[in-house]
């Protein structure tokens, strides 16, 4: 940003910006990785290494090798609602800034920062976003920032506002990634060794680049055990807008990555990927293969049921044999079908980040008043954290008000993010409500003079001996009593530990497991394809609420098919992004669903892990089922050439790339 116009009205801003006149000159500069690379651009940040045995000696002496590279492309968030901020200047040096963030309190030290202010004079409320799918992690930064400048400046409420164009162009979006492998398998497709690096284009600056380059590497495996593998990121700059977090954060690049090494094996030892897939799993019990890049030992793996389940009740080995008997003789359309199995680490990697804090207050009429760290973006954690408290004092929903997150409630929160919001705020509200039951325990055996072991808390009122009290009646009489009604509840994740230097730890408290199985039809003639049938497994471990969950599996799958498939972020040898609009970005649409949609979650799963209510988190893990859209489109492409080649298919599978691979296809 260069400059800003404040004005009374948004129309008079944005005129008088349109008048700015700016002389430059070119200088040299790089948008793609490739370039950057050829012109000596650094990495914006450290690089990681994962490593485990000697891939180097391995591969020299493996049966078999193949070394590739696959380009997989970013994706703009597309939130509904794009940024926005309002900053209220207060009384001497205070600030209240609504802001549109996933982060309230890294907006609140942006503008601390900005303004040279104590974090004190500064509030961050939140009320809810119109959606953010990590677009809003650090992003909504540079408009707090500046409306808090203004607002300083001026004395006078400043409101920003980017429209969508502004927005697309303006902040950053998923990384594009270029892949490049070498595995050593055998005859029968088990791999032997990987080794692999992810160059990442990261834009000016670092932003989330480190963290979202590591997580890249912690999916490189995905399901897979890797018996020698080297890893490497290569988190480089380029002259384009700073790329931040979004929904998975690194982890489906590579994991998709990993896909595509099964792919290659497959079409190389002629065998169904999904029977490689299998040969690959993580074992589910014992040591040595169930050990993962980073040196963190799989003690929880359902992928091997999840997968059994998946491929009977979708039918997939007698579908697929009916598709390969239809490409015998379908001229134009082709078919393909695919099931791709997920496996995702929960946890931030930088281990602070798993904390977090909630404040509850019982009203004297027994309502409850709820604030926690997690911010409300569609996904439904604020229901789910009432569900908690509505559950430990045995009230309705209704009773419990979940209020705007607000720094001034909870202090130094994470961002709701890496699919952790309810995972930690639900705990902490938890301990809240903990609190404030063990008292409301103690005072009612002695208020009623019965021992603790007699104090229900039963469906809107309290059993005490023989005698039960309306909710409501026994808070009245708590209050009387002078019991401390209000408690701020903790929470930090337990187990876990990162040592990024030397690449080994267990940066994850658990895994969630899902799986896919897309089956798609291509036009050989155009490159236009549809998804006929998709049929999900997914694992959310004992769920919090099954109506959310289901939900949020199916808009991930749509927007992980949508990355892989349709969106396509074009920027012209300026740097220019082209693609700013939904006239030339293309999302899916509602028709563009698969025709049959069966989701189904995991209902025997449990988790392991002491999490609220033995549940799962759920937000990003079901965004790579749509992995399974890009594998069904490139078997379509290999029917071209009777399956005799990978068609390495890159990301994203638009129409045009398609048609490209059918044509490569037709020549071999
Ligand atoms: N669902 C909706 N409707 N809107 C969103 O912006 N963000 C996703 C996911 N589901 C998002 C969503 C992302 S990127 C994450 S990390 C999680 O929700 C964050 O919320 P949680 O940790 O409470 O699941
Ligand atoms: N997803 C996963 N991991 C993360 C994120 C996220 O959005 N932010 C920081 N670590
Ligand atoms: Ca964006």
């Amino acid at each position: 940003m260069v400059f800003a116009v404040v004005a009374e009205t948004r129309e008079i801003a944005r005129a008088a910006a349109t008048r700015a006149k700016f002389s430059y000159h070119d200088l040299p500069h790089a948008t793609d990785i490739l370039d950057a690379r050829a012109m000596g651009y650094r990495n914006v940040t450290d690089p990681l290494t994962l490593k485990r045995g000697d891939a180097v000696a391995a591969l020299e002496t493996a049966p078999r090798r193949l070394q590739a590279a696959m380009r997989i492309g970013g994706q703009e968030h597309f939130y509904l609602e794009s940024h926005i901020a309002l900053a209220i200047p207060g009384e001497d040096d205070e600030v209240v800034v609504w802001s549109s963030t996933q982060h309230p309190s890294e907006i609140q030290h942006m503008v601390a920062n900005i303004l040279q202010i104590p974090v004190h004079a500064v509030t961050v409320n939140t009320r809810r976003m119109g959606g953010g799918f990590g677009g809003k992690e650090t992003q909504g930064n540079q408009f707090a920032a500046l409306a808090a400048l203004a607002a300083k400046r001026l004395g006078r409420a400043v409101k920003f506002r980017p429209d969508r164009d502004e927005d697309m162009v303006m902040t950053g979006k998923r990384h594009d990634f270029l892949a490049e492998y070498d595995v050593g398998f055998d005859d029968a497709g088990h791999i032997l060794a990987v080794k692999a690096n992810y160059a990442a284009r990261c834009g000016f600056s670092s932003d989330l680049s480190g963290p979202v380059t590591d997580r890249a590497l912690f999916h490189a495996d995905n399901a897979y055990y890797y018996p020698d593998v080297l890893l490497t990121s290569e988190p480089i700059k380029t002259n384009t807008v700073s790329n931040t977090a979004f929904r998975g954060f690194g982890g489906p690049q590579g994991l998709v990555g990993a896909e595509r090494i099964i792919e290659e094996i497959a079409y190389a030892v002629g065998v169904d990927p999904l029977e490689i897939r299998k040969r690959n799993f993580y074992a589910t019990e014992g040591d040595e293969r169930c050990l993962t890049p980073y040196h963190q030992k799989v003690e929880d793996n359902v992928i091997h049921r999840v997968v059994e389940e998946l491929e009977a009740s979708s039918d997939y080995q007698a579908r697929r044999s009916a598709i390969i008997d239809f490409n015998r003789t379908s001229r134009v359309i082709r078919k393909g079908i695919a099931l791709t199995p997920v496996k995702f680490g929960i946890s931030f990697t930088f281990t602070p980040f798993n904390q977090a804090g909630a404040l509850v207050h019982i009203y004297q009429d027994g309502s409850v008043h709820l604030n926690h760290g997690g911010t409300e973006m569609g996904q439904g954690l604020y229901t789910k954290v009432a569900q908690v408290l509505a559950d430990e004092f045995q009230i309705d929903i209704d009773r419990v008000k979940i209020t705007a997150t607000t720094t001034g409630k909870v202090p130094n929160t994470s961002a709701t993010a890496a699919s952790s919001g309810t995972d930690l705020n639900g705990m902490a509200a938890h301990d809240a409500a903990r609190q404030i039951k063990d008292r409301l325990y103690s005072f009612a055996a002695e208020r009623w003079q019965v021992p603790v072991a007699d104090v229900h808390f039963l469906p809107n009122r309290v059993r005490i001996g023989n005698e039960e009290v309306p909710f409501a009646h026994f808070i009245k009489q708590a209050y009387m009593a002078r019991v401390h009604l209000s408690a701020a509840g903790f929470y930090k994740t337990p187990k876990i530990h990162w040592d990024r230097a030397r690449g080994q730890g267990r940066p994850f408290l658990y895994y969630a497991y899902g799986a896919s199985v897309s089956e798609v039809s291509i036009d050989t003639l155009t490159g236009e394809y549809m998804v006929d049938r998709a049929d999900i497994l997914h694992d959310v471990g004992k769920s919090l609420n099954p109506a959310i969950d289901k939900g949020q599996v199916e808009g991930a799958y749509v927007q992980g098919m949508g990355w892989l498939t349709t969106e396509e972020l074009w920027w012209d040898g300026k740097g220019r992004l082209r693609t700013h609009a939904p006239s030339t970005y293309k999302i899916p649409l509602a028709s563009d669903r698969p025709r049959e949609f069966n989701v189904n979650l995991a209902e025997w799963s449990v988790n392991k892990e002491m999490t609220i209510g033995r549940s799962k988190a759920v937000g990003e893990p079901p965004f790579m089922l749509g992995v399974s859209v890009l594998e069904a489109l490139s078997m379509a492409v290999a029917s071209v050439a009777d399956y005799k080649v990978c068609p390495r298919l890159d990301a994203p599978a638009t129409p045009e790339r398609v048609l490209m691979a059918v044509e490569r296809m037709r020549g071999v």
